[in-house]
């Protein structure tokens, strides 16, 4: 077989600025949008005025209301439709949260329609609002009540609160969460071009059928006449999945005007146009006998959404999974507070569900005198404990032995700040477990070979940089032994094929088999062996036409039906006779300095199950970019609200601190690499969720090895180990 080079395959369009992301496109003649925003943090507009706007030179049209004929109420993705949230700004007076659109201004440069929108007042009824978990007139629901869907309900097994109470052992503690924003480097933007009565889309999206769907409802329009193009995402991390309420305003502007309009939202819009990782709360009780074999766990969970949504907590499904437990007994409860609707957010129940546990499950390892590894390896399971079926694959013993090996794990003295550096810091070091769900979404393949020895593959799939170009490029290579290089990957665009949402870490798993069904057709058209290197370009010669193509679809037909009308439709993750999750492992040092007590991580060890690897290079890419995630989460990312302004205060880059290059050392990433044959044919699980869920965890764990403090929020500020 020939040798295949893994490199990622749009890494050298990307470095040399080639690569055109959605709104990079300048059509002749566009027009620039601006949103004006609501100044306050809930109410009722009383009136708007647009005339300095409108006297700005190049100013083409100001619009506060649109017409309920033009431009239709939006939907929200959890409840069968295609946004982020249901509530449509500019239709009505209502003020549901600070930062939201009141007035869209469209002129023919970017700086007047910036300034423009700048002038735009407004006069208001204000009226009180509630914005963190307990401020007053947030409203408490509990989730199985009020969203009857039996994914949403609480997880039972067993008698936990019993088994609880008579075990020998017993930790109990409170973990919070902070909310936190995506912040892809990629602003959100569109480019809206009409051509007659069709329109075309250039956006950066996980999800162009949505868009293509929830657009089409939201104008009238038909789908048919909606064109989404996403060749590539400048990072969306759950924030660019679902349709964005600017869009259909845009696209009505652009109509009016009878030209393209542009948008592109500055990144303080972004903390209130778009959906981020609601706040949480967090109770774990762990009861255990004298060895630290559990008997029970309770995992209780408060979480924000909106007051116009229920967006649903989904935190104990991998909590009651990560060991096996005999009782578990979880508790969903939404929190109503007044800003947009929150979303998904890289691992988003899981990273901070599994803070909470994983620092519960360190709190039981030093209250029955375990090694924290080996009370994790006391408590394996190769059964689901809540299904009763077996994992289709779990090597997360193995992750933990191979990272406890690769860190140094044995030279741990487990006193707590026991450890100290030749510099006078104490050393930390933690581990945490993580778990994420395996889900899978119907795709289609369309493959063509051509003369010239190319293949072309059109497939469901978002490139938003975690190499799923790579992924399918690689795996054609390898299986007709060419050159992935003469491999083209056209993904994220509503031509070539019905493009589901991409997400919950389902890209891989859902693309792959398709293609792989492709190859194998391909090979039967091509009339080729069923295996080994093919000569594509004498293979189609020899069939006497320019190209030969084939199309296969996976999934159920009625999967496939929501996904052409830009539905979610994902199976998973438990299938009938067993249960698929992703499983990782991550070692961490934490120094924490004696004079200033600021906390550094200088190495994490982290050990992947996530099946067969399918992308190598981007694989372990994925897994560093998740360890500088975890990072964030535990010691830098909060969106900052304050109860006398609502909303988020903390809407850019310099006040809202991701980890930069001075916070990230050595990250050493290794994978099990042993495929799951039973969750699909080409072996492959999940992986850029799993990777962040621990991860801030085992920072956590470390910090408490390190100052002997046991942190209950995050992030960990310096104050918390004073
Ligand atoms: Mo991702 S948070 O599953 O879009």
């Amino acid at each position: 077989m020939t040798a295949i080079d893994n490199r990622r395959v749009d890494a050298r369009d990307k470095v040399t600025g080639r690569t055109a992301y959605g709104a990079d496109r300048v059509p002749e003649g566009v027009a620039y949008a601006m949103f004006a925003t609501a100044r306050i943090g809930k109410g009722r507009i009383v009136s708007i005025d647009t005339s300095a706007a409108e006297a700005v030179p190049g100013v083409r049209l100001v619009v506060t209301r649109f017409e309920p004929g033009e431009l239709g109420e939006g939907s929200f993705v959890m409840g069968g439709g295609h946004g982020f949230q249901s509530f449509q700004p500019l239709l009505g007076d209502r003020v549901a949260y600070r930062g939201q659109p009141i007035a869209l201004v469209v002129a023919d440069t970017l700086v007047a329609a910036t300034e423009a929108a700048e002038l735009v007042t407004g006069e208001y009824e204000v009226e009180p609002f509630a914005v963190g978990l307990d401020a007053d007139g947030a409203n408490t629901v509990v989730q199985e009540e009020a969203i009857p869907l039996p994914f949403l309900a609480d997880v039972k097994v067993g008698d936990a609160d019993a088994a609880f109470a008579a075990s020998p052992v017993r930790v109990e503690g409170t973990y919070e969460h902070a909310p936190q924003h995506q912040v892809p480097m990629e602003l959100i933007s569109s480019v809206v071009e009409w051509h007659g009565d069709r329109v075309i889309v250039h956006e950066g999206t996980q999800n162009a059928g949505a868009l293509r769907h929830g657009l089409a409802r939201q104008l009238g329009i038909d789908a048919a006449n909606v064109e989404i193009r996403s060749p590539y995402v400048g990072g969306g991390f759950g924030q660019k999945n679902s349709l964005q309420p600017h869009l259909g305003p845009l696209a009505v502007v652009a109509r009016r005007l009878g030209r393209p309009v542009k948008l592109v939202l500055p990144r303080p819009q972004t903390f209130h146009a778009a959906s981020f990782r609601p706040a949480s709360r967090h109770t774990v009780r762990l009861g255990a006998d004298t060895s630290g074999k559990l008997l029970a766990a309770v995992h209780e969970v408060d979480q924000q959404t909106s007051r116009h949504d229920l967006f649903p907590c989904t935190a104990t499904e991998v909590t009651s999974r990560l060991y096996g437990v005999p009782a578990f007994r979880g508790r969903q409860r939404l929190v109503q507070t007044d800003v947009q609707t929150p979303g998904y957010m890289r691992a988003p129940f899981e990273s901070p569900a599994t803070f909470a546990f994983e620092s519960a499950v360190d709190e039981l390892a030093y209250a029955t005198g375990q090694d924290p590894v080996a009370l994790r390896l006391a408590n394996d399971t190769a059964v689901d404990p809540v299904s009763g079926h077996p994992f289709s694959s779990r090597y997360l013993a193995e992750c933990l032995r191979r990272g406890a090996q690769r860190f140094g794990w044995a030279d741990r003295n487990p006193e707590p700040g026991s450890m100290v550096a030749p510099d006078g810091s104490s050393i930390g070091w933690g581990v945490a477990a993580g778990a994420y769900p395996c889900n899978v979404a119907p795709a289609v393949a369309h493959l063509s070979a051509s003369a010239d020895g190319r293949v072309t593959v059109s497939v469901d799939g978002h490139e938003m940089g975690q190499g799923i170009r790579s992924a399918i490029a690689l795996t054609v290579a390898r299986d007709l032994g060419v050159p992935a290089a003469d491999v083209v990957v056209l993904v994220g665009d509503t031509r070539v094929a019905p493009q589901h949402l991409t997400a919950g870490s389902w890209g891989t798993a859902t693309a792959l088999p398709a293609v792989q069904s492709g190859l194998a057709e391909l090979r039967k058209h091509l009339d080729v062996p069923a295996s080994g290197d093919v000569d594509v370009a004498a293979a189609v010669a020899a069939t006497g036409r320019d190209a030969v193509e084939v199309e296969v679809t996976s999934q159920a037909p009625e999967m496939l039906e929501r996904s052409r009308a830009g539905l979610v439709a994902i199976a998973g993750p438990e299938f009938g006779e067993f249960s698929s999750f992703s499983w990782i492992a991550h070692f961490v040092e934490v120094r924490v300095e004696a004079g200033t007590r600021r906390i550094r991580v200088p190495r994490v060890v982290s050990v992947a199950d996530c099946g067969r690897v399918a992308s190598p290079v981007t694989a372990a890419s994925q897994v560093r970019g998740a360890v500088v995630w975890g990072i964030g989460a535990a010691l830098r990312e909060e969106s900052e609200v304050d109860d006398r302004f609502g909303g988020f205060l903390n809407t850019t880059l310099e006040e809202y601190p991701v980890p930069v290059n001075a916070d990230v050392h050595d990250i050493d990433v290794s994978f099990i690499d042993e495929p799951d044959p039973l969750f699909n044919s080409a072996g492959v699980k999940g992986l850029g969720e799993v990777a962040m869920v621990g991860v801030a965890a085992a920072i956590a764990n470390a910090v408490h090895h390190a100052t002997g403090r046991r942190p209950r929020r995050l992030p960990i500020r310096l104050e918390h180990v004073l």
